[in-house]
C-alpha cells in the first residue's frame, strides 16, 4: 500500500475493494467475506458480505489470545465519586463474558435489542460489549434525555431488556436514572419485561419485583458466554440521533465495516499504536463515545479512559490535564465546547502548567464547528497539534480530518481537514453541480460511503432514502453546508436543516417546537439556534398564545421551559423563551426562522421581500434583545 495521504485517498476511491480488502485482513474472521463491496441493493451498499465475525472477540479475546491479557484495557476515572478502577484485557473479557451470560440467562438472544441507559461507569461499556458478544443489538440512550425521549426509543427499538443504574452523578446533583427509566417505561407502548439494574452506592434504588433484577447478583450467578459469530452486516447497534422532526432517527451500524474502519482510524487518524493510552472525553450516549471510548480503542488494543466527570467543575479546569498526567495519555479527543469551558475558567492556562503533559502527542476536536480562538489557545497551552475533524452519528468515524498516522499535513485552522479514505466529498449547488472551489454549497458524499457508515435507519429504510439519498442521486446528503477551499480542505459552516448543536449535543429545533406547540395555551411556536459563546449554539423559542388566553406571559414562558426539560431533557439547555403577539412569516405562511436567527445573533438583516408584515420584525427584535440580555 502507498504511504502518503493523497495517494492513499486516491487509491481508496479508485480501488475500494482492494483498499478495504487489505484492511479487512487485519481483523479476525470466523469466515472471510465473499465480496468486499456489495452493490446488489444499491444505493444501499454493504461491505464484506458473506463474512462472519464477532466484534467483541476482535476487541477483547483476540488480544488476550495474542498474549496481551495483562495490558490495561479500561481505566475508569470518576472525579464525581472520587473513585478509579482498572481492568486488564483478560479481566474485561471475563467480566463481559459474565454480563453476556446474565443477558442470556434473561433470555436475550441474537438479534434482540437491549437499551442501555447508564452513566459513565465501566459496567455500561461491559453491557455494550456483552450485547455484541452474543449478537444482541444495543441502543445506548444518553442520560441527559428525559423519560419521554427514552420512551420513544423504547417504542422504536422494542428492546427485550433495559440495562440501567440506580443513579448518575452530575455536578448539579444526582440524576435519578431509575426514576427516569420508570417514567420512560410507563410512557412507552412497548412492554419491557426485564431491567438489569446496577445499584450504585451513591444512591441505591428500589427494584421493582418481577421486572428489575440486580446487576451484580445476576453477573455473579451467570455462566460466562462465548462470542457468537454474526454476519458482517448484522446490526451492532442502533443509535438514535436528532433529525428534523420529533421522531429520532435510529442509525443502524454494521459489524464488520465498522470494525475495519475504526481499527484503521485509530492508527492513521489518531496516530495511536497498540498499547498506548487514549482519552476521549465524551459520553457513551453519543457516537463519539461508541467509536472512540469503546470500540475503536479496544479494537486497536489501546487503553481507553472512561471519565465520569466534566471539563470544568470536577473539581476545576485542570481535570483533563490531571487525567493526561496520571494515566500517560497519548491523544485526547473532546468537543470544542469543552475547550471553551476550560479556556473561560482558566484563560492563562494556570492549571495546564500544574501538570506534566509530556506524553500527549495530539488533541482532537469534533462535534461542532470549532472557533479558531479556542484552537489557538489550546495549541499555545498544550504545545501539540490541535486537530479538528468532521463527522456524524451516521458516518461513525471521520469524514474529514488530519491523518496523523500517515503524514503530518499542514493544519488549516477553521477547516475540518481533508477527506478521509473512502469519502469522496463534494460541495454541490441546488441543481447538484459541483460548486467551484471556495464557494459555499451543500456538502454531499458520492456513494458508496466507506465501511462503518450507516447501514440504514431502524424500521425506516424509506426514511434512509428520503433523508439522505434522494436529494442528489448517487450521493449521500450530509445535512451540512460548507466549502472546499483551493487547497482541498473542507470547511463545515452550518446545518441546512433544523438540527442545532448545543454544547456538542445534536438536537432538533423541530422537536422542541413540537413540545411547545403541544401546550394547550400555545397556538404556534418557532425554535431556532442562536450563537452562544460557551455552548456554541443555544435554542431560543418564541410562541404565540391561543386567542383568549389571558395569563402572565413570563409564567407561561417558564412553564414552557420546564416542559422542554421534562419532555426532552436537561441536555436541550432550553432556557430562552418568550411569548410574542405574532411570528414573522412569508406571504405563503412560512415562518422566517433564519431572519429571526440573524436578528438574535446581531447580524445585519433585511426583511425578505416575501414578508407578510415587515413591522413584526421590529417587535421580534425588541423581544430577542430582551431575552438575550
Ligand atoms: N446525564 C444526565 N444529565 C446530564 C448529562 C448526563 N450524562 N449530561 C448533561 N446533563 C445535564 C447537565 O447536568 C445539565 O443539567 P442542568 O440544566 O440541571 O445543569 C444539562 O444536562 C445541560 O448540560 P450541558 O449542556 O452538558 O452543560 P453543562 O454546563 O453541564 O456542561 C460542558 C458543559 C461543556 C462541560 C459539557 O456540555 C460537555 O462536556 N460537552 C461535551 C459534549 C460531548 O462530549 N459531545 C460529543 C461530541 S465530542
Ligand atoms: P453528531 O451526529 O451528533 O455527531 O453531529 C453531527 C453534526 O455535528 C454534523 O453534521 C455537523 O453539523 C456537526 N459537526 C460535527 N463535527 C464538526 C466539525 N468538526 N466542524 C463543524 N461541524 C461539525
Amino acid at each position: 500500500m502507498t504511504t502518503n495521504y493523497a495517494s492513499i485517498h486516491e487509491y481508496s476511491l479508485s480501488e475500494p475493494e482492494q483498499f478495504w480488502g487489505e484492511l479487512g485482513d487485519q481483523i479476525e474472521w470466523e469466515r472471510r467475506w465473499d465480496k468486499v463491496l456489495d452493490d446488489a441493493d444499491a444505493p444501499f451498499y454493504r461491505w464484506f458480505s458473506g463474512g462472519r465475525l464477532n466484534i467483541c472477540h476482535n476487541a477483547l479475546d483476540r488480544h488476550v489470545e495474542a498474549g496481551h491479557g495483562d495490558q490495561t484495557a479500561v481505566i475508569w476515572d470518576s472525579p464525581v465519586t472520587g473513585q478509579q478502577a482498572r481492568y486488564s484485557y483478560a479481566e474485561l473479557r471475563d467480566g463481559v463474558a459474565r454480563v453476556a451470560g446474565a443477558l442470556r440467562a434473561a433470555g436475550v438472544e441474537h438479534g434482540d435489542r437491549v437499551i442501555i441507559y447508564m452513566p459513565m461507569v465501566p459496567e455500561a461499556i461491559m453491557g455494550m460489549l456483552a450485547c455484541a458478544r452474543i449478537g444482541a443489538i444495543h441502543s445506548v440512550v444518553f442520560g441527559g434525555f428525559a423519560g419521554p425521549e427514552l420512551a420513544k426509543r423504547i417504542d422504536d427499538a422494542e428492546p427485550k431488556l433495559v440495562m440501567s443504574a440506580s443513579c448518575g452523578i452530575e455536578p448539579s446533583g444526582i440524576v435519578d436514572y431509575h426514576g427516569l427509566l420508570e417514567r420512560g417505561l410507563e410512557l412507552a407502548e412497548h412492554r419491557v419485561e426485564q431491567c438489569m439494574i446496577l445499584q450504585r452506592e451513591t444512591r441505591r434504588c428500589q427494584l421493582q419485583a418481577g421486572r428489575d433484577f440486580d446487576w451484580q447478583e445476576a453477573v455473579a450467578a451467570a455462566e460466562p458466554a462465548e462470542c457468537v459469530a454474526v454476519d458482517a452486516n448484522h446490526p451492532l447497534y442502533i443509535l438514535y440521533t436528532s433529525g428534523t422532526t420529533g421522531r429520532p432517527k435510529g442509525i443502524v451500524r454494521d459489524t464488520a465495516g465498522y470494525a475495519v474502519a475504526l481499527q484503521w482510524s485509530m492508527r492513521n487518524i489518531y496516530g495511536l499504536a497498540p498499547g498506548e493510552v487514549y482519552f476521549t472525553a465524551s459520553d457513551i450516549g453519543w457516537v463519539v463515545g461508541h467509536s472512540y471510548i469503546v470500540y475503536g480503542p479496544l479494537l486497536n488494543r489501546n487503553t481507553t479512559i472512561v471519565f465520569e466527570g466534566k471539563p470544568v467543575g470536577t473539581p476545576d479546569a485542570g481535570a483533563f490535564w490531571r487525567v493526561v498526567q496520571e494515566h500517560g495519555v497519548r491523544a485526547l479527543f473532546t468537543a470544542p465546547t469543552a475547550l471553551r469551558a476550560i479556556k473561560k475558567e482558566d484563560p492563562h492556562g494556570e492549571t495546564v502548567a500544574q501538570y506534566d503533559l509530556s506524553t500527549l502527542r495530539a488533541f482532537f476536536v469534533a462535534g461542532e464547528r470549532s472557533d479558531p480562538d479556542s484552537v489557538h489557545w489550546a495549541e499555545r497551552q498544550l504545545s501539540v497539534p490541535v486537530l479538528d475533524h468532521w463527522w456524524q452519528t451516521e458516518t461513525g468515524w471521520a469524514i474529514t480530518g488530519y491523518p496523523m498516522g500517515i503524514e503530518s499535513i499542514p493544519v488549516e485552522v477553521g477547516s475540518a481537514g481533508v477527506p478521509m479514505p473512502g469519502y469522496d466529498v463534494r460541495v454541490l449547488d441546488e441543481s447538484g453541480n459541483d460548486q467551484p472551489r471556495g464557494e459555499l454549497g451543500n456538502v454531499a458524499i458520492r456513494l458508496p460511503l466507506p465501511p462503518g457508515t450507516l447501514l440504514t435507519l431502524w424500521n425506516n429504510r424509506e426514511g434512509h432514502r428520503q433523508h439522505y439519498l434522494q436529494r442528489y442521486p448517487g450521493h449521500y446528503l450530509t445535512g451540512d453546508s460548507g466549502i472546499i477551499d483551493e487547497a482541498g480542505y473542507v470547511h463545515i459552516m452550518s446545518r441546512i436543516d433544523d438540527v442545532i448543536n448545543v454544547a456538542g449535543h445534536r438536537l432538533s429545533t423541530g422537536q422542541m417546537e413540537e413540545v411547545l406547540s403541544n401546550h394547550p395555551d400555545v397556538a404556534e411556536a418557532a425554535v431556532f439556534g442562536v450563537a452562544d459563546a460557551d455552548k456554541g449554539q443555544i435554542p431560543v423559542g418564541l410562541v404565540v398564545a391561543n386567542q383568549g388566553v389571558e395569563r402572565d406571559e413570563s409564567e407561561l414562558a417558564a412553564e414552557l421551559i420546564q416542559r422542554v426539560r421534562d419532555e426532552i431533557g436537561p441536555v436541550a439547555a432550553f432556557r430562552n423563551c418568550a411569548v410574542v403577539k405574532r411570528l414573522p412569516k412569508t406571504r405563503s405562511g412560512k415562518t422566517l426562522r433564519g431572519t429571526m436567527r440573524n436578528i438574535a445573533d446581531g447580524k445585519e438583516w433585511t426583511a425578505p421581500a416575501t414578508i407578510d408584515d415587515p413591522a413584526i420584525l421590529e417587535e421580534i427584535e425588541a423581544e430577542l434583545q430582551r431575552l438575550r440580555g
